[in-house]
């Protein structure tokens, strides 16, 4: 048990598969958005996207407690992690999750602005745990 013991791995490993699950689909949603097939990609990003970012919250929390106290809520990147996860939960519900039923020109935009931020948030995500600043 505790930081690197087998559940904390299995809850690492847990995660991390989470986080591929989580923003593998963005790597599709420039073809779909060429093709024209918005609400296909709102769909996958609400069905696959958004439930993992739910786990990929819980599974990370789930490490911060197993960490023995090592790794604290108060630490800038976990605070700043979840920041960052908290934009991605509003901007699908808000900018993404209206193009579910196709839409016009003004749900379309949003969606633009909404993967944007996502993959923007992936990136910074990464930063904050492989760099682990403050740490
Ligand atoms: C925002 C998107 C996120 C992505 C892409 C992500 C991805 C990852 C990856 C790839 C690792 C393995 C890195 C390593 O161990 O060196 C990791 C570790 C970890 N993540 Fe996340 N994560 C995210 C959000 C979160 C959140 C919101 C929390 C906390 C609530 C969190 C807590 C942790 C912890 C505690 C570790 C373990 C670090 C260690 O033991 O070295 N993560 N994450």
């Amino acid at each position: 048990m505790g930081y690197r013991g087998d559940v904390y791995n299995i809850f690492l490993i847990a995660h991390v598969i989470t986080a591929i699950t989580a923003f593998g689909p963005l790597f599709v949603y420039p073809a779909l958005r060429r093709a024209g097939e918005t609400a296909t990609l709102a769909k996958l990003h609400m069905r696959i996207v958004f439930p993992s970012l739910a786990v990929l919250w819980v599974l990370g929390m789930g490490l911060a407690g197993l960490s023995d106290g090592l790794i604290k809520v108060a630490d800038l990147w976990i605070s700043l992690s979840i920041v960052v996860w908290a934009i991605l939960m509003v901007v699908s519900w808000f900018l993404i999750r209206p193009s579910i039923h196709g839409g016009g020109p003004r749900e379309t935009s949003m969606l633009s602005a909404g993967i944007g931020i996502t993959h923007l948030g992936l990136v910074v995500g990464l930063y904050l745990m492989v760099f682990t600043p403050g740490f």
